[in-house]
């Protein structure tokens, strides 16, 4: 059946009515092919930033100072697997492959998220991603819980808990660290300086500098602009530093008591610019690893493959 005008108008305004009233969109429903587009782009971006954000961190598994903390960074390299699968899953709901966002990724034609183009240079690195790193994640994901494509927002509900551990994990790290040596709480506060204003630019390039909120708000994929949760996310680690005993790389931060928040410098756009066209300090480590680990797997889907032809033909 071709749609004609007017019921291509009546699945607009469904489409619009169930937006509006904050129900969600289903992959059997009718959607804007924008919309369908800018999902499918959010949500592979999200998925690949799962799985190569498994590396900077995985960098230090083998090196780990006790059993303890080595468990403890295995578990959560593990469930940064399980979320890029049901990210995955959530982008397939879309009509798109698996497959081919992986191609997509190792091409350089989709993006991941920048901050995962630094590299890891002490342990301390691997609490001050757990605080800061994944902390600024949930301040990203927890509005994404009531995102209205139905699919993500119900994958991010799990996402939200295991992240809100990562967090912890990374704060409990670095108060142990902090209660050390003086050169051990020297090595967290290096690690605070570098990771800083990179965990900042997380959140994306200033409002006025990012031309597709606005859509994104109104089809309630978004529900805050980048410069509203990076407000969000210094107003809530401020404390958390404080409380920690380390001082953010920044002399401009101050409370505004008119505001009832905190004032805070400007990130270096320049280098967001710089690290998303690709010339960070590890982009090409970090795809071609991601590149590496894809063919040396390619075995296992062929053997996948031949087992299920093999179980399609003996049923026959
Ligand atoms: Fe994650
Ligand atoms: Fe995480």
């Amino acid at each position: 059946m071709t749609a004609t005008d007017s019921g291509e108008r009546a699945l607009e305004d469904r489409f619009e009515a169930v937006v509006g009233a904050d129900q969600r969109v289903e992959p059997r429903d009718w959607m804007p092919e924008a919309y369908r587009a800018t999902l499918v782009r959010q949500i592979a971006q999200h998925a690949h930033s799962e799985i190569i954000g498994m590396q900077p961190e995985g960098n230090w598994l083998t090196r780990a100072p006790s059993l303890r903390r080595k468990a403890i960074l295995l578990a959560k390299a593990q469930d940064e697997a399980g979320h890029g699968l049901y990210l995955y899953a959530a982008a397939e709901t879309l009509g798109v492959d698996r497959a081919e966002l992986t191609e997509k990724l190792i091409d350089g034609r989709q993006k991941y998220s920048s901050i995962f183009n630094y590299p890891t240079l002490t342990f301390a690195d691997v609490g001050v991603i757990g605080w800061l790193v994944d902390g600024a994640a949930i301040c990203n994901q927890v509005p994404l819980c009531r995102c209205s494509y139905g699919p993500y927002a119900r994958a991010m509900v799990r996402i939200c808990k295991e992240e809100s551990f990562h967090q912890r994990q990374g704060y409990e790290l670095l108060m142990t660290l902090m209660r050390g040596t003086e050169a051990q709480r020297a090595m967290v506060q290096d690690a605070v300086d570098r990771w800083w204003w990179p965990s900042l630019m997380m959140f994306g390039p200033p409002d006025g500098d990012s031309p597709n909120t606005e859509r994104s708000m109104a089809w309630r994929i978004k529900r805050h602009t980048n410069d509203e949760l990076r407000q969000r996310f210094v107003d809530m680690t401020v404390p958390q530093a404080q409380h920690l005993g380390v001082t953010l790389p920044d002399p401009a931060l101050a409370w505004n008591e008119e505001r009832g928040g905190w004032d805070f410098g400007e990130p270096d756009w320049s280098e967001l610019k710089q690290v998303i066209k690709g010339n960070g300090p590890c982009n090409a480590e970090r795809v071609e690893r991601r590149r590496a680990a894809h063919e040396d797997g390619a075995w296992v889907r062929e053997a996948a493959l031949a087992h299920a032809e093999k179980k399609r033909r003996s049923a026959q």
